[in-house]
């Protein structure tokens, strides 16, 4: 076989194995960057309204959960009348926390995880305390107001 005809079959496959890759990757390119979740940044709240005190005394186990940003919170109204907000997903493996007003405590259900008053994680699982945020009541409006750092 001539040396020429050799050359002549090997550009052949490499064209066809070429345009074999370059059809698969038009193909496969599309359909994967429909399926990668487009990138949403969090919105960056620095205070939300999480409720009223009204609303928060008609509920029955005195606490109430909102969302701050991408994130849960829980606003908790404790037996000598004040009031609390925290972070409502557990340090552990990020359940929700309820409040226990029988004991007193932020409890999650998931596997017994408990918290103190001050978000100190005391028994169960979680390896870490819970974020307390700050809270405002303004009194005209009845709003309770939530922002993660105290303001200056
Ligand atoms: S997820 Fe809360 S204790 Fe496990």
């Amino acid at each position: 076989m001539p040396k020429e005809k050799i050359k002549r079959r090997s550009f052949l496959n490499l064209l066809l194995g070429g345009g074999t890759v370059a059809w698969l990757a038009s193909v496969l390119f599309p359909v994967f960057k429909y399926m990668k979740p487009p990138e949403i940044p969090e919105a960056v709240q620095s205070q939300v309204t999480a409720c009223t005190l009204a609303e928060l005394q008609s509920t029955e186990q005195n606490y109430k959960t909102f969302k701050f940003g991408r994130k849960l919170g829980i606003v908790v109204l404790l037996p000598d009348g004040s009031i609390r907000a925290y972070e409502a997903t557990c340090t552990h493996l990020d359940c929700t926390i309820q409040y226990r007003p029988d004991l007193n405590i932020l409890w999650c259900a998931c596997h017994n995880g408990q918290y103190d008053m001050t978000g100190r994680n005391i028994a169960g699982p979680p390896p870490r305390p819970l974020e307390q945020w700050v809270i405002h009541h303004d009194k005209a409006s009845d709003n309770i107001f939530v922002s993660k750092e105290e303001e200056a």
